[in-house]
């Protein structure tokens, strides 16, 4: 079918209180009509995920955050004027029209306008703001591609297939405080990027933020095969393991290998990540063993994928 009348097929289920997953910059997103809590409540069931991990809410204009928050505030709108549409998600008081299930009963919701022409027409012909949390089942990888969404949410029948997401991590999440603001979730948009725009510091980056974000657990992003960083099992046996490679250097012995970007450029690594993890899931070997990547820039989200990947298996 052609992608027009896809989306609008799409925009018509959402319409009628359905799912759909549609591709946006990032990741691919499952998303349903934000404002109507029966068909978000569909979300959590076919993710299986935890009714405490609240939803991002994606928009097409940024008017529209007029509906969705309590009030807009200079440093929001600043913000959103700079990188909008783009992997920035801002945590903002929500307004009451904003159902409780979204934001898992917080009074801020996540916002973001994704860049992604495809999303944006969705929700656009929509009428409604989308709910959509990575269309992957709760705590596993994340889907780059349909086909990696379709295969772990074989129950949604209507998929938008935009091709490979063009930046492959996650959006930053930052929430605000009175003193400045805070890094919940690293992504491509970087603090230092953010400083240039909004004159403060960030006060505590992505350390402990449990208490203010309940979702952003410290084990996610679970492929289906333990995940050791390489310099914590040394007495591997490297024939019946996946090597996870920054740059394709030191590979010999692995039973199969793959490389995030052979020139060691960061933004490569990262629109690659998933898809080199989905490829190593899907291979006969015993464990996946992965090289750190350098942390400055987007190495730091990529390294924070990573260790959460590993973290049940770094004991
Ligand atoms: O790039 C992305 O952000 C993708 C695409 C589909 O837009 N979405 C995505 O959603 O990564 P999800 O559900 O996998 O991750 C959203 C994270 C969760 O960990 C959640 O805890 C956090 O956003 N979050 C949502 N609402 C929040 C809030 N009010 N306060 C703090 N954290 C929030
Ligand atoms: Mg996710």
């Amino acid at each position: 079918m052609e992608i027009g009348k896809q989306i609008n097929l799409a925009a018509k289920i959402i319409k009628e209180g359905g799912l759909v997953i549609f591709p946006t910059e990032t990741v691919y997103g499952l998303g349903a009509n934000a404002l109507n809590p029966d068909a978000v409540a569909k979300i959590f069931l076919e993710k299986e995920r935890p009714s405490f991990d609240p939803l991002i809410v994606h928009i097409c204009d940024i008017k529209d955050l007029e509906i969705l928050c309590e009030k807009v505030d200079e440093n929001v709108l600043k913000l959103a004027n700079a990188f909008w549409p783009g992997p920035l998600t801002l945590v903002v008081k929500k307004n009451k029209i904003v159902p409780d299930i979204v934001t898992s009963g917080l009074d801020t919701v996540a916002i973001r306008m994704p860049d992604n022409e495809i999303a944006l027409k969705l929700i656009e012909k929509s009428g409604c703001p989308i709910a959509a949390p990575s269309a992957n089942k709760f705590g596993k990888l994340s889907p780059t591609t349909a086909l990696h969404a379709k295969m772990q949410l074989p129950e949604i029948n209507c998929i938008i297939d935009g091709g490979q997401t063009i930046v492959g991590i996650e959006s930053t999440i930052i929430a605000f405080n009175s003193s400045g603001f805070q890094i919940l979730r690293p992504g491509i948009i970087t603090a230092n990027q953010i400083k240039k725009i909004l004159p403060l510091s960030p006060n505590t980056i992505f350390g402990n933020r449990n208490p203010i974000a309940p979702g952003l657990l410290k084990s996610h992003y679970k492929p289906s095969k333990p995940l050791y960083f390489i310099h914590e099992n040394t007495h591997f046996d490297k024939s019946k393991a996946g090597l996870l490679s920054f740059c394709g250097e030191n590979t010999d012995g692995y039973k199969t290998i793959e490389v995030l970007s052979k020139n060691k450029n960061l933004v490569e690594a990262a629109v690659n990540f998933f898809e080199c993890l989905h490829k190593l899931e899907e291979t006969n070997i015993e464990y996946i063993i992965t090289e750190p990547v350098p942390e400055t820039g987007i190495g730091i989200a990529i390294m924070d994928r990573l260790r959460k990947a590993s973290y049940k298996t770094i004991a």
